[in-house]
């Protein structure tokens, strides 16, 4: 698996399929075994602190999925992370971050065959883009957090962003039990 997933990370290092890639310094990757991970986290695209770093969910909304694991009752070591897009999405001349938008078809089949290499039994979404790539454009995260979707090749369980509870204050209570949940579902699964 891991000879697959370096070939993965070769192609995506030469992708040129976006403009993105103009920016591009290295693809973000998870340094966990994935061989050992059962459960795929994915998230959005890296923002600045991820391009620095090198590893998916290193800056404000990694340390807050961090919390949200431990309440999880999960280390990141027990799980691999990695998003729909791979490079990071700007706006304001590189200023901030943004949403992505036309990068999401073209750089979700990376995605695709990532989650084809490690195979995993359960997906969790992390906000709009994952849940969306995955299900279909139809899926909002307001109303699927939290609920199972049982998908041919795994189970995906919707998630909100952890970055929305940095923006909505109110939410944090709603996902922090969500979390939880997550983690006995995972228990009866045998994660
Ligand atoms: N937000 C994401 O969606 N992914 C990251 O890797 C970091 C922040």
């Amino acid at each position: 698996m891991l000879k697959e997933l370096d070939e993965l990370y070769r192609n995506i290092s030469c992708c040129r399929k976006c403009p993105l890639a103009l920016e591009r310094i290295n693809p973000v990757r998870d340094g966990g075994d994935p061989g050992k991970a059962t459960v795929v986290f994915v998230g959005e695209a890296p923002g600045a602190n991820e391009i620095k770093h090198g590893i998916p969910f290193a800056g404000e909304a990694g340390k807050k999925l961090n919390h949200y694991l431990a309440e999880a009752g999960l280390a990141r070591s027990d799980i691999y992370i990695t998003n729909v897009v791979r490079c990071r999405p700007t706006a304001n001349s590189g200023r901030r971050n943004r949403t992505p938008g036309r990068e999401i078809p073209l750089c979700g089949e990376w995605l695709n065959r990532e989650l084809e290499i490690i195979s995993p039994g359960t997906v969790v979404t992390l906000g709009n883009v994952a849940l969306r790539w995955l299900c279909g454009k139809k899926y909002g995260i307001g109303d699927w957090h939290g609920r199972l979707i049982i998908a041919p090749s795994f189970s995906i369980y919707p998630m909100y962003h952890p970055a929305a509870a940095i923006y909505r204050r109110d939410l944090e209570d709603l996902i922090l039990s969500e979390f939880r949940e997550l983690g006995r579902y995972l228990g009866r699964v045998g994660l």
